[in-house]
């Protein structure tokens, strides 16, 4: 108690004394600095600096909770700042964040910052700052340092291993170097930095040798990134010291020799960059202890020999990129058996010899497979079938033989197929027909006979086919994809005939000889000396357009990785926060439980996505944030929303950031779709019976991949409709995976008796009624709120409606309308999308058929949500009802057509 008064009046005695030595020295105020800021750079944002408010309250200025006077944090990030920074910020000496990213600040950083004694993180990135002055490595409280994204050359000094407790240093994209004769002494110095975690000198213009002090470095570092340098010399064989890395980037340098076989020892390591670099020799087994890693880029060097087995214990691989080397031998098995592979498995172009083995059908999760330009033979398994999330299969350049499996027709998410140049032989099956996503297929220089098949006109995303080269034979086809079919698509076919006549195909023999004898000799005699010139032509015309193919298709190669190196590049904060105007509310798409959804363009690319930013002070955030990078990274299907990359970082003030970047759906929420916010229902804002079905079918395929083909299956828990997205074609795409749970691998089908420690998951309306009784989440849980959504879909009426406020819920309200009264609960915005009858027969013929359906869509959502969980339909059951009810709407509709047309 005695102590009190002394400290009390000891505080005191601090603010008389600051509010003192400012009035003593007139203009030395933080106040006098800011304005003296002001002064030297006019930006609109300083407007706000003005007597109207204590200068503590100017906007990007926060002053100290203790010492109310002094200026602690400088916040003018994306402020429109110009011209060379004023000396004056020197003068903020109790400041402790300093942020002036992302302006248009140029020159040398003032020597007078040297005086921030107190500062711990300071970020000037995105400008175009170009000197850096020495006192700034005398703030030895610094923590963070980004000074990236600037135009700073020169060397890197030595003394920048003073700041002893810098933990994240950013520096990349500059135009930095290293001394060559000292050595990158800086690096050296670095290893006194017991608590650097992240290094990025990425993107400089260090050249020389990769020193071997770099493995000196402590081994708090979680990430290291040199990439985009023109590093040489090999990499140390002690690089295994490093054992905090979780990301290691080395790729684009001029780095060779051998990976050491101590590379093994980075357990922690989560993603690798050894591409575009004179790496060569054997990939190390040892590779194969990385047993965190998820990434593994090795395209564009030159690694030989065979691909080690032990990548088989990658058990959470879900990108391999090993193109573009020198590897041989045959694929191992192994890798086929990673089931956690989703992304893409890229072993294009490379040497590799042998069958491709029938475990490929355990890549339940892959989305693109390229093996071209390889020497693979044998046939095409037909456990290829199993990957039913693949979208992407390149095959071409080899020398596989056979036919093309039948089951290649359950890859219903197929749109890229190509299987030229190789030695393919038998018919085209008619049932490639019904791979209803495909838009590329090429099948050209192969030995294919038979017809084209008839099928390929009905795939409506088909525009790109090539079959040329091959023993084709019959008629070619004339709708769909054939419609704007050229020359060089069917060349090479010595025994086609028909199709459009812009293809100057001879054409086909006619039947009926008698009725058109006349005719058919006409059409021949005009034929035949045309097609003949034609032919000479054409065959110059195709030489020169395949050498120029073979020449584009190196660049489209290069193109494809580089995408995929884009793609697949490390977001950071600042991109995201640049890209969405520093998650202003303009850009802001949605709020949810755990954080808001941003639109966001990309840096310098015009990528449009979402970034779903996590509010941390929420509490379970943290960890929805790691269920729904986790749940996104296993599955890939057409019909779930595709993440482009988790961020976990810390923002410049030191705070945890996390965010994942997901793709832009620029239809939005299927939530708004049913209940439009207009008052004004028009077709522009509600949707048609068909989209209504074709939606209900995106989602269940989704669910049921969830649920049964992915592994270890997921439970999403959250089924709603504001978490339905709609892409540009209105297609349906499931997102919001932050409170969904992973089932352990041994869960059996249903788990309905076991207590759930999570408490209640989902939300209100579309929550399983066991779930409010302790029931774990569960596949059948996930079912009862596809019934309620599906009821929503139709009914337009919310399950939250104040009409249910007493017992009775939707279900119970559609089952009390079940069968008969189906068209007085349906949504009337249905019918403003079935207006153009020509009279009132039609009308009445298109409402009995849309009756029909409503009756089996209301039937199936009340199978869906009963009140026992064992009674509800299951998922694959409700599939094929799904498929069968849009069938058969769809054929009533075509019937009733037909019967107006005549
Ligand atoms: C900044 O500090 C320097 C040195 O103490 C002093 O000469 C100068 O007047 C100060 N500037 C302002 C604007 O307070
Ligand atoms: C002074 O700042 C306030 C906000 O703090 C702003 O509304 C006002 O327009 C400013 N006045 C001038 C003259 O710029
Ligand atoms: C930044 O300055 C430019 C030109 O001085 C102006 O056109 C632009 O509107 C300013 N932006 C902001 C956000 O103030
Ligand atoms: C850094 O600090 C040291 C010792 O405190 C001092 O001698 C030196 O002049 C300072 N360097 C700069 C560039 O401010
Ligand atoms: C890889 O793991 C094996 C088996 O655990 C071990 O014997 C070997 O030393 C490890 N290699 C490296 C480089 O860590
Ligand atoms: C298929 O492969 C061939 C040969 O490499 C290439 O010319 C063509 O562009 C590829 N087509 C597609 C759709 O990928
Ligand atoms: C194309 O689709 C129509 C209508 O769906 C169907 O009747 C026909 O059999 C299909 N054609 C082929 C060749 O599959
Ligand atoms: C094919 O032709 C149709 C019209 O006949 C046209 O609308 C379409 O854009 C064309 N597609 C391509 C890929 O050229």
């Amino acid at each position: 108690m005695a102590i009190r008064p002394t400290r009390l009046a000891l505080s005191l005695l601090c603010v008389v004394m600051t509010i003192g030595t400012a009035s003593r020295g007139g203009g030395n105020s933080d106040e006098a600095t800011l304005l003296a800021f002001k002064a030297g750079h006019s930006s609109s944002v300083l407007a706000s600096w003005n007597s109207s408010a204590s200068f503590c309250n100017w906007e990007g200025v926060t002053c100290g909770r203790r010492r109310p006077t002094r200026v602690v944090a400088l916040d003018l990030r994306s402020s429109n700042l110009t011209g060379t920074l004023t000396p004056v910020v020197g003068n903020l000496t109790f400041l402790r964040w300093l942020n002036l990213s992302s302006n248009g600040l140029y020159g040398e950083i003032p020597p007078s910052l040297g005086r921030l004694r107190h500062l711990r993180s300071l970020d000037l990135g995105s400008n175009s700052l170009s000197v850096i002055p020495y006192s700034l490595f005398n703030l030895t409280s610094l923590k963070y340092v980004y000074l990236f994204r600037n135009r700073f050359s020169g060397f890197v000094p030595s003394t920048v291993g003073r700041l002893r407790f810098v933990e994240r240093l950013g520096l990349y994209s500059n135009r930095l170097e290293a001394d060559k004769s000292k050595g990158w002494e800086f690096i050296t110095s670095l290893a006194n930095c017991s608590q650097l975690q992240y290094l990025d000198i990425a993107y400089n213009s260090f050249s020389g040798k990769l020193p071997r002090s770099i493995v000196n470095l402590s081994t708090t570092l979680q990430e290291l990134y040199v990439d985009h340098n023109s590093i040489s010399g090999s990499m140390p064989e002690e690089i295994g010291n490093l054992i905090g890395l979780d990301m290691l980037d080395l790729g684009f340098t001029n780095l060779s020799g051998v990976i050491p076989t101590s590379i093994g020892k980075l357990a922690n390591l989560v993603e690798i960059g050894l591409h575009y670099t004179s790496l060569s020799g054997l990939i190390p087994s040892s590779i194969g202890n990385l047993t965190n890693l998820n990434r593994l880029y090795a395209f564009y060097s030159n690694f030989e020999g065979p691909i080690p087995a032990s990548l088989g214990e990658l058990k959470k691989l879900f990108v391999l990129g090993l193109s573009n080397n020198h590897l041989n031998g045959s694929i191992p098995r192994e890798i086929f058996e990673l089931p956690s592979l989703s992304w893409f498995l890229d072993l294009s172009s490379n040497s590799l010899s042998g069958p491709i083995p029938s475990e490929v059908g355990t890549l339940v999760n892959i989305n693109a497979v390229d093996l071209s330009g390889n020497q693979l033979s044998g046939q095409i398994p037909d456990s290829i079938g199993n990957c039913i999330v693949l979208e992407s299969l390149y095959l071409e350049e080899n020398s596989f033989e056979g036919g093309i499996p039948q089951s290649l027709s359950n890859l219903k998410g197929l749109t890229i197929l190509n299987l030229t140049m190789n030695k393919f032989s038998g018919k085209i099956p008619d049932t490639i027909g019904s791979i209803q996503q495909l838009q590329k297929l090429s099948l050209a220089h192969n030995n294919f006979s038979g017809p084209i098949p008839a099928s390929l006109q009905n795939l409506t995303t088909l525009w790109q086919l090539d079959v040329s080269f091959n023993n084709l034979q019959g008629e070619v086809p004339v709708k769909g994809v054939f419609r704007n079919l050229t020359f060089s698509s069917v060349v090479g076919n010595d025994n086609l005939c028909g199709g459009i006549p812009q293809l100057h195909l001879p054409p086909c023999p006619i039947l009926d000889v008698r009725k058109n004898k006349n005719q058919h000799l006409k059409s021949l005699a005009i034929a035949l000396p045309t097609t003949g010139a034609m032919l000479v032509l054409v065959s110059v015309i195709v030489l020169i357009l395949l050498h120029h193919r073979k020449l584009k298709r190196r660049q489209n190669r290069q193109a494809t990785s580089l995408v995929i190196e884009e793609q697949y590049q490390r977001v950071s904060y600042y991109v995201l926060s640049r890209g969405s105007n520093d998650f202003s509310e303009a850009n802001l798409l949605g709020k949810g439980r755990y954080g808001s959804v941003y639109r966001c363009t990309l840096d310098n690319e015009d990528a449009l996505v979402a970034v779903k930013v996590f509010d941390l002070q929420q509490l379970g955030s943290s960890k929805s944030f790691e269920a729904e990078c986790e749940a996104l990274r296993r599955v890939r299907h057409r019909s779930l929303i595709k993440i482009i990359t988790c961020c976990s970082s810390i923002d410049p003030r030191g705070q945890e950031f996390k965010a994942l970047v997901l793709e832009f759906m620029p239809n939005g929420s299927l939530d708004g779709w049913i209940h439009p916010k207009s008052s004004k229902c028009s077709p522009s804002n509600t949707l048609s019976f068909s989209q209504r079905l074709n939606i209900v079918i995106d989602i269940f395929e989704a669910m049921d991949y969830l649920h049964n083909h992915c592994q270890p299956s997921i439970i999403h828990c959250d089924m709603k409709p504001s978490n339905i997205l709609l892409a540009e074609d209105m297609s349906a795409k499931v997102g919001d995976f932050g409170i969904s749970k992973i089932l352990p691998k041994s869960t059996t089908k249903t788990h309905l008796n076991s207590k759930s420690s999570i408490g209640i998951r989902g939300s209100i309306g579309y929550i399983a009624p066991e779930y409010g009784e302790g029931s774990a989440a569960s596949k059948l849980g996930d079912i009862y709120s596809l019934g309620i959504m599906l009821l929503e879909m139709f009914t337009a009426t919310s399950p939250t409606d104040d009409m249910f406020k007493d017992s009775l819920n939707l279900h119970d309200f559609a089952a009390a309308a079940f069968p008969d009264r189906a068209l007085e609960i349906a949504d009337e915005t249905i019918w403003l999308h079935e207006t153009n009858y020509t009279d009132v027969t039609d009308a009445s013929m298109t409402r009995g058929i849309i009756q029909q359906s409503l009756v089996s869509v209301f039937g199936l959502g009340i199978s869906c949500s009963k009140q026992q969980p064992r009674e509800r339909m299951v998922l694959a059951d409700a599939v094929s009802k799904i498929h069968a009810i849009r069938d058969e709407y769809f054929k009533s509709q075509m019937v009733e057509q037909r019967a107006i047309e005549h």
